[in-house]
């Protein structure tokens, strides 16, 4: 076993830490403030190839590994989670969805500008009575022969009104259950296609999330992913992946976190010393730095299972679920750490506390994490 990172995962480490130093750092306080979408910023790290990292060059992608994903997102996040949420559902639910089960023709025609970063994605599971019972899609797709009429809502979706290409799940049999299920590939434009307002929400606020209404929307057939009724399990071997990426943000929302207070434990004096030398302080730097790495190591372990072509599901949850209640335990103590000045904006941790709790909720809460985690040891 080797717990070494290779030069080339630490140069692509060092490339993500530079971009969020340098790029995302600067004003990321007043996008929160105003809720203003990273637009120039996406498109750079479009440019510098993390929005297709793992996808294949051939379809416009920078062929890297799981692992080196991994340690980009923890960079990227530890900044601007804002930035790394579009960054992580571009990557591994819709790059990867696409690459793994999309057509040569879909490949060719919608992964290489999403992968190469011309275009963003989203990926539409959650419906107003669909977020953790995905099986109870109230979308629905009919088959009319040579396409697709699609009618229903899809709410809280990350990317809602920025992205061009949607991959969106639907109902085509109701009586089939969840084996009657599919996923297409929509375009921004389609006639019956609406984006609805956009969330005002507690975190990752500069981020770009709208409901989406669909009345009588003709889908092409060629725009249907894998074969007829594969729409469920298409969702969640996304998501499965998917998960690592949020637990990787979880992970950069706290070890971001965890260097604040440390820097400022540092600096800050009180009763005639710096406050890091208080136990009090000392200690709560102790368990945020132990519980980090715990959480960097179930991360890691699931990005290499999944380089490594094994099951990764279990993994991933058990990645999620931790790396999301260490993301918030440890930007609630960070707060706590700066005192007064953790509850202002200038001090970026009150910004990583409410951006730490969207991980507890979105591609599966910590409720649902726990499912496939305890389904996978009792089956
Ligand atoms: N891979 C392949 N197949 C899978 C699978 C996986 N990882 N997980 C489940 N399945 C299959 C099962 O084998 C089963 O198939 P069979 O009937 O043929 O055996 C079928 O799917 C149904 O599985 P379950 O009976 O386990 O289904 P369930 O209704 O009990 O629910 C669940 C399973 C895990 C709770 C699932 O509904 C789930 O993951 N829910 C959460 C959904 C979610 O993560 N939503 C987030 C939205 S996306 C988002 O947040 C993106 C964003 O914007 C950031």
């Amino acid at each position: 076993m080797n717990f070494e990172l290779s030069e080339e995962h630490k140069m692509i480490r060092d490339a993500a830490r530079d971009f969020a130093q340098t790029e995302l750092l600067p004003g990321v306080i007043e996008r929160d403030e105003t809720q203003t979408f990273p637009k120039e910023q996406i498109k750079k790290l479009g440019e510098l190839g993390f929005l297709g990292m793992m996808v294949n060059p051939e379809y416009g992608g920078a062929g890297m590994d799981a692992i080196s994903y991994v340690l980009a997102m923890e960079e990227i996040s530890k900044v601007d989670a804002s930035c790394s949420v579009v960054m992580s559902v571009n990557n591994s639910l819709v790059c990867w969805g696409l690459e793994t089960f999309g057509t040569k023709e879909q490949k060719e025609k919608y992964l290489k500008p999403l992968a190469g970063g011309e275009m963003i994605g989203a990926f539409c599971l959650s419906e107003p009575e669909a977020g953790s019972d995905a099986t109870s899609q109230q979308t629905i797709a009919v088959d009319k022969g040579d396409y697709y009429l699609l009618n229903g809502t899809k709410n809280w979706i990350t990317n809602g009104g920025t992205a061009s290409i949607y991959l969106v799940i639907a109902q085509t049999d109701v009586e089939k259950g969840h084996k009657g299920i599919n996923a297409f590939i929509v375009e921004k434009g389609m006639e019956g296609f609406v984006i609805g307002i956009k969330e005002n929400k507690l975190g990752i606020r500069g981020s770009d999330t709208h409901s989406l209404m669909f009345t009588d929307v003709k889908i092409p057939k060629e725009n249907r992913i894998g074969e007829d009724g594969f729409g469920f399990t298409f969702a969640m071997k996304t998501l499965s992946g998917g998960r690592i990426g949020i637990a990787a943000q979880a992970l950069g929302i706290a070890s971001g976190a965890y260097e604040l207070a440390l820097k400022y434990s540092r600096e800050r004096k009180a009763f005639g010393k710096e406050i890091s030398k208080h136990q009090a302080i000392a200690f709560k730097l102790a368990d945020m730095a132990t519980e980090i790495d715990a959480a960097r190591l179930l991360c890691l372990k699931a990005a290499w299972l999944k380089d490594n072509g094994k099951n990764y599901d279990k993994a991933s949850a058990m990645a999620k679920v931790f790396a999301s209640e260490v993301a918030m335990k440890t930007t609630v103590e960070a707060v706590q750490v700066h005192g007064g000045y953790g509850f202002v904006k200038e001090y970026h941790v009150e910004r990583l506390m409410r951006d730490a709790k969207i991980t507890q909720i979105y591609e599966g809460t910590s409720e649902i994490q726990r499912i496939v985690i305890s389904r996978s040891i009792l089956k």
